[in-house]
């Protein structure tokens, strides 16, 4: 299969997010750190593995911008920090948004690379899982379930 390069736009896009990976891995890693209290027994792994989820995404993310003919950025995108558990989820849904946003922007950007938009969409359905759960954690989102009678 012929290789297509990336445009300009799709490259910086691409670079966007990954900024965003560095500054998820860091958020997630610092709300590890610093929750406190009963809520630590169940949500300090939940960041640690966002964290490293994020890492992952990130390194995997600077090998396909090489392999496009880029150049990753540094960049880290600003992190946020709480001391309490909901203003972690929120801060962290935010995030989420954030980047699952810029993801498809850069699906939308790389028309004409099916096998690109096809590696993107597995990220996309992951990141919109992530979402998913942020909201039903910080009940935005909720079942409209009635109790049977
Ligand atoms: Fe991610």
């Amino acid at each position: 299969m012929k290789i297509v390069k990336a445009s300009q736009e799709l490259l910086a896009t691409l670079n966007e997010v990954l900024s965003m990976e560095y500054g998820a891995t860091v958020q997630y890693a610092q709300h590890h750190f610093l929750l406190s209290g009963p809520e630590r027994i169940n949500f300090s792994n939940f960041f640690d593995l966002n964290s490293k989820e994020a890492h992952l995404h990130a390194l995997n993310l600077g090998s396909k911008i090489v392999s496009l003919g880029g150049v990753p950025t540094t960049q880290i995108a600003p992190v946020h920090q709480a001391t309490t558990l909901s203003e972690m989820l929120a801060q962290d849904l935010t995030m989420e948004r954030s980047a699952l946003a810029a993801y498809v922007r850069a699906w939308e950007l790389a028309e004409g690379n099916q096998i690109l938009r096809f590696w993107l969409e597995d990220i996309i359905r992951l990141e919109q899982l992530h979402v998913e759960e942020l909201e039903k954690m910080t009940a935005e989102q909720q079942s409209k379930v009635t109790a049977n009678t």
